[in-house]
């Protein structure tokens, strides 16, 4: 694998004569950062809540994270499994969530899924099937037909339009991000890999970067995907030629969610 950490940053950080610290984007601090930078986003929790109206079961989200789709769900009454890798993100989550919930936590891969239940609605959000590679996917979608009830409905998320051609672009840029206080400003940083088909992120807080400091780099790797790939890979895995439909986003970012059935299940994909 190479580097985490992108050249723009290691060159920022030269500048000052200071080192990179790898942190996982979704552990330890990292997950604190990812609950500050998406916590206040609502796309697809429209689209994932109708969704869940007609499903014939509870929900499981897959990538669960620090909640943003769970917690929605929930309050409106579903039954709710939510997987993440992350210790960490789970605990965001439990802290959101309302007293006496009806939500089972649990830390898994969900390339690995081997869970009791059957799921009338399995949802991966926030485009992060982007986090798989092929194999990954691969086991992933075998582990989501053992989940599937009976109609059962797989939704997952994907960029599409001007957001997908950001993700295919080398980048520098500072973001502001809400702090516990004020606003923080960070290096984002994106690098692409493998011919386009990764792309390597960093983001760094201006703040810690100072001469000779080790400075904490948040990282993550992702592949980049096209809906037309995964409506491939969807029905190569026996799931049905999935809808794609526009997800409303107020950030006018250009999100497509995916939604389809067991290909041997009557009506679909919807
Ligand atoms: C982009 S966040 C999405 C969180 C949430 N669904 C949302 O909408 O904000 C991706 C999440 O995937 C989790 N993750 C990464 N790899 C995973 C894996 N193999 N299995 C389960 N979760 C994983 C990370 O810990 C992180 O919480």
């Amino acid at each position: 694998m190479t580097s985490l950490i992108t050249e723009a940053v290691v060159a920022r950080l030269d500048l000052v004569g200071a080192t990179a610290r790898h942190q996982d984007l979704y552990t330890g601090a990292g997950a604190d950062f990812y609950d500050r930078l998406v916590g206040p986003d609502r796309a697809e929790i429209r689209e994932v809540l109708a969704l869940a109206r007609t499903a014939p079961g509870p929900v499981l989200d897959l990538a669960a994270g620090s909640g943003r789709l769970t917690v929605p769900l929930v309050r409106s009454g579903h039954r709710v499994t939510a997987v993440d890798l992350s210790a960490d993100m789970l605990a965001h989550l439990r802290r959101a969530l309302p007293d006496r919930a009806a939500v089972d936590c649990i830390v898994a891969d969900m390339r690995d899924l081997a869970l009791e239940g059957r799921y009338g609605l399995v949802v991966l959000g926030a485009t992060s099937i982007t986090l798989l590679d092929q194999a990954g996917r691969s086991r992933l979608y075998a582990g989501v037909r053992r989940q599937l009830a009976a109609g059962g409905v797989f939704a997952l998320s994907v960029a599409g339009g001007a957001s997908a051609d950001s993700l295919t672009v080398a980048t520098a840029r500072e973001i502001a991000v809400p702090g516990a206080t004020d606003d923080e400003t960070y290096l984002f940083a994106q690098q692409i890999e493998d011919e386009g088909a990764v792309r390597v992120v960093n983001w760094v807080r201006l703040a810690d970067i100072a001469p000779r400091a080790e400075v904490p780099v948040l990282t993550s790797r992702l592949h980049v995907l096209s809906p037309e790939i995964l409506a491939g890979e969807l029905t190569a895995a026996g799931f049905a030629a999935p809808r794609i439909s526009p997800v409303r986003t107020a950030a006018g970012t250009d999100i497509l969610l995916l939604t389809t059935s067991l290909a041997d299940s009557a009506g679909g994909g919807r």
